[in-house]
């Protein structure tokens, strides 16, 4: 917390200090998750998505991952009984007016993202902080959609969200002191480690690195120049990477980084994100990755 009461922070400590009720809006892999780990770590949550059996997938995987957590040890029966007592699970937005801070993990598409935010923003209490877990959408197009864009930032888990120990938190144009001061607060509060990155350039710095790297990987393969076994193999033993680039994209889903990559070619017009044809022929072919059995691997 000292860090986070550090001078440009300014008059946020109030803020800081109330934040308790958080709201999470989307309940799939990286909401669920992301509500896990802030329920474990004290924070009430509600926790919105748009089908009761959405939510109740949310909240399975989050009470599996807890059982997990205490049969290895890491946590204790009653705490995670303690954490999933914390979690109101609902399907109407009206319920997340009262939170604090708001973490939208919907689908990666800025007009869903922009309904969401103009949805929160008609609602939610002057203050709140409202943030987006997007890994690739410019804060700003988001925060621009509400009429408090100084309250919008980014918060950028990574998956699996108990497990990856980095938050980005992203700074918008007009996001101010005060609001990143919240999210770190927050990222640093459910235990991760958090950087943040200054101006919102496409795909932050974590996203732009992979992009760049898993496309440019993408390419050599395509054009024959080595096997995914030795691209990935390269970057393993040479670089020291705990995973090649394509074992990444297989695991992170091919249609998932298509769309981010997409995205910041988009923004930038820079030829090293543009997408190969065989990652766009993948995804028309059903090939995406671990979760489809198959991807630049066969993982049936
Ligand atoms: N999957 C990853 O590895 C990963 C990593 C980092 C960031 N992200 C980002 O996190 C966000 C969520 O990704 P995900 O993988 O969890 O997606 P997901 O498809 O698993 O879950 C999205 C959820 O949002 C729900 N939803 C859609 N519209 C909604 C609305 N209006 N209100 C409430 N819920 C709504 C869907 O029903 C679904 O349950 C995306 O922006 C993605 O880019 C994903």
């Amino acid at each position: 917390m000292a860090a986070v009461e550090g001078s440009e922070v300014g008059g946020s400590e109030v803020q800081l200090a109330a934040v308790r009720q958080v709201a999470v809006i989307g309940a799939g892999l990286m909401g669920a998750g992301i509500a896990q780990v802030a329920a474990a770590a004290g924070y009430d949550i509600v926790l919105r998505d748009v089908t009761p059996e959405a939510l109740e997938r949310g909240l399975g995987t989050i009470r599996s991952s807890y059982a997990k957590f205490v049969d290895r040890g890491r946590m204790t029966s009653d705490d995670a009984e303690a954490a999933l007592a914390r979690i109101t699970t609902t399907t109407d937005l009206d319920a997340v007016a009262g939170a604090d801070l708001v973490v939208e993990a919907v689908f990666e598409k800025l007009e869903v993202k922009a309904e969401v935010f103009r949805a929160l923003d008609a609602i939610c209490q002057p203050g709140a902080v409202l943030a987006s877990n997007t890994s690739a959408i410019p804060i700003t197009s988001i925060a621009a959609t509400t009429q408090r864009p100084e309250s919008v930032v980014g918060t950028h888990f990574f998956s699996p969200v108990p497990m990856m120990r980095l938050c980005e938190v992203v700074r918008g144009y007009k996001t101010s002191d005060s609001a990143v001061a919240v999210a770190k607060a927050f990222g640093e509060g459910v235990g991760k480690t958090v950087v943040v990155v200054n101006r919102d350039v496409a795909g932050f710095v974590t996203t732009r690195l992979i992009s760049a790297l898993a496309m440019e990987a993408v390419r050599l393969l395509e054009s024959g120049v080595a096997s995914a076994e030795d691209i990935d193999t390269a970057c393993r033993l040479g670089f020291g990477h705990a995973m090649g680039p394509l074992e990444t994209i297989d695991l992170t889903g091919v249609d998932i980084m298509l769309n981010a990559a997409s995205n910041i070619y988009t923004d930038t017009q820079d030829e090293t994100f543009a997408p190969p044809e065989l990652l766009r022929r993948m995804v028309a072919a059903g090939d995406l990755g671990r979760k489809s059995g198959r991807g630049f691997y066969d993982h049936s």
